[in-house]
């Protein structure tokens, strides 16, 4: 079973515990003795059964299941203990002699164990990892409340003042809350060395002005503005770069310069470039509030860098990127030479209901043409692809070329929200169709005639074994400098300040979810761990990672370098990275939304800083 269905199961069980200890107090309450009895029975049953559950998940990471290990189970058993011994012997009684058994020291016990049960349904769902000391006496302490209350209104209830200590709890359970502030995470390393306002600012942290030798000047001036675009026949408003979806592509060759000045006509909100798996320099990497400020309508910045990378990127805004993203600022950045033959980059977009694939469909193809297609997948969910009519390679995943990637055929591949995947055949007799999602898309070759039925059933690709392993700098035995963990998950907290059902990183949000700290040289390892029921694609810009583990299993293909990894739920990824570009970094779920709502930190290197404050990190 996979971590994903025991967290699920594990809810379930929670659910019906907490049903069964609450149902019991309630049918003892309504004189139903005999029911009673039989659902304390059901309870007990669930409530170990739970205990099964709990150390299944720790099997799978301790962040799956430390929350029950220190604070729920604990409270559920024993308050399902006492509830046994104490409210037990009175109800059998009461079955023996025929009487109702709605007695408080009855019904008390049982409910509050239906309450202990609530908090462990409650806690995983709103709170999630890790369970702080102030968590636990928190839900202690409302547990406890809840009991009195109930006690008191059964009749017999203790003295007012017996609510005291347990408020008192409460309180310091929300002060332990706040203390708890660490901004800075240094992953077991050395912590900060250059005292705060003394180092360099990501803002000289700029590209070179000129190509390398024998290079050329790549010059761009995109214009962002609010259009008019057409998609499936209908007109819908939209934010382009030049007023154009997706935004003109960017083509260079190695070595050249890249250079776009971007000005901003009238999106109020405004914008900035971000190069999206690309390694610029800090100071050009367009994170608002971070490197720069959006520009604001009448503004402009000049972009720089070098085109050191091929392979296949993209450009997009980073101000308030999940509405930009969403209504067109995006684009393709593609760095050849393109290869031979039919080279098509083909971005993946949704509008409204509508996925659209590429600005243009590809050209034709004379069978014997070699042909690749650059998909760039730009939405903040995964899309599925398939391509039917020929055998083919995935040949680059997010830029990198994969070692001796083999044929491929009646395969799947999911391509996570804002990963990019190269394919690469040779145009046989007959058309070529890209599926999209089950849909059919672009077609190569001999136009007409009815498109081929869509693929069904065929299996999804595992990337982690497609490839032939190849010497990688540095692997999953390595002698790391520093190691974090990132656990993702649901919950309250706050976001800019506002308490929402955020998405958490270690039970905070942005911007309170500590940076993490490197020194450059670091070797940097990086664990992510899904607690929640949404799939988050990771991105940390300015650096590929290569990918040591997914779920336990180390990659047995071609090495992975990829700059958006998709943690789906319960799994738990392990990453590393050299620190070998000094700056202030996003890191962040891909999927915009999430990042929107708090899903979002940085990573620092010691010694950088940075003048700008407080805009979003999505
Ligand atoms: Cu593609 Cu922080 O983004
Ligand atoms: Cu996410």
């Amino acid at each position: 079973m996979s971590t994903a269905q025991l967290i699920a199961l594990d809810l379930l069980a929670t659910l019906l515990a907490a049903a069964g200890w609450v149902g019991a107090g309630v049918a003892a309450a309504a004189r139903h003795a005999r029911a009673a009895l039989a659902l304390l029975v059901v309870a007990v049953v669930v409530t170990l059964a739970r205990v099964t559950t709990s150390v299944a998940l720790a099997t799978g990471g301790w962040w799956f299941a430390q929350d029950r290990v220190v604070l729920t189970g604990p409270l559920l058993g024993v308050a399902g203990l006492a509830a046994v011994l104490v409210a037990g012997p009175r109800l059998l009684y009461a079955v023996r002699a025929g009487t109702p058994g709605n007695s408080p020291t009855a019904v008390v016990p049982l409910l509050v164990a239906g309450y202990a049960g609530a908090a462990g349904l409650l806690f995983p769902l709103l709170v999630g990892y890790p369970a702080t000391w102030g968590d636990v006496l928190v839900t202690v302490a409302l547990v406890g409340v809840a009991g009195l209350v109930t006690w008191r209104v059964a009749g017999s209830g203790p003295p007012l003042w017996t609510f005291l200590p347990v408020l008192a709890m409460g309180l310091a359970g929300v002060g332990a809350g706040f203390a708890t502030g660490a901004d800075l995470d240094a992953g077991g390393g050395p912590t900060a060395h250059h005292p705060a306002g003394h180092g360099v600012s990501v803002t000289d942290l700029r590209g070179p002005t000129t190509p390398t030798p024998g290079g050329q000047v790549r010059r761009y001036e995109f214009t962002a503005r609010t259009t008019t675009i057409q998609v499936g026949g209908r007109a819908v408003e939209a934010w382009g770069y030049d007023g154009q979806v997706p935004g003109p592509p960017i083509t260079a060759r190695q070595g050249d310069l890249v250079e776009v000045t971007l000005h901003n006509a009238d999106i109020t909100r405004g914008v900035t470039l971000h190069w999206h798996g690309y390694d610029v320099p800090a100071g050009e990497d367009g994170a608002p509030g971070l490197t720069q400020d959006a520009v604001p309508p009448g503004g402009e910045f000049v972009y720089r860098f070098r085109a050191d990378q091929v392979g296949t990127y993209w450009y997009h805004t980073h101000q308030a990127s999940d509405v930009g993203v969403k209504m067109g600022l995006y684009g393709t950045l593609v760095v050849g030479p393109p290869a031979a033959g039919v080279d098509v980059t083909l971005p993946v977009h949704t509008f409204g209901a509508t996925t659209v694939v590429g600005p243009v469909d590809p050209p034709a193809a004379a069978p014997g043409t070699p042909v690749r297609l650059r998909l760039v997948n730009t939405d903040g969910v995964p899309h599925r692809f398939a391509l039917t009519g020929t055998a083919y390679r995935l040949v680059a995943i997010d830029g990198s070329d994969l070692n001796e990637p083999g044929e491929l055929r009646e395969a799947t591949l999911r391509l996570p929200a804002g990963g990019r995947y190269d394919l690469s055949f040779t145009m046989p007799a007959a058309p070529v169709t890209l599926f999209v999602d089950g849909d059919p898309g672009p077609r190569l070759g001999a136009g007409g005639g009815t498109p081929p039925p869509a693929p069904e059933g065929w299996p999804e690709l595992d990337i982690t074994g497609y490839g032939t392993p190849a010497a990688t700098p540095f692997g999953p035995e390595s002698d790391f400098d520093r190691g974090f963990t990132l656990v993702l998950d649901r919950g309250i907290a706050l976001v800019d300040g506002t308490p929402r059902y955020a998405y958490t990183v270690n039970g905070r949000a942005f911007p309170n979810i500590p940076a993490q700290l490197v020194r450059e040289g670091d070797l940097v390892e990086v664990t992510v761990a899904n607690r929640g029921f949404d799939t988050h694609p990771w991105h940390l810009h300015g650096h590929r990672v290569l990918v040591l583990e997914r779920n336990g299993h180390r990659v047995t293909g071609s090495p992975l370098w990829l700059d958006t990894f998709d943690v789906q739920p319960g799994e738990v990824w392990r990453v590393a990275f050299e620190a070998g570009n000094p700056g202030e970094w996003m890191n962040h779920c891909h999927n915009l939304a999430h990042a929107a709502l708090g899903m979002a930190l940085h990573l620092r290197y010691d010694g950088v800083t940075t003048p700008y404050h407080g805009a979003h990190g999505g």
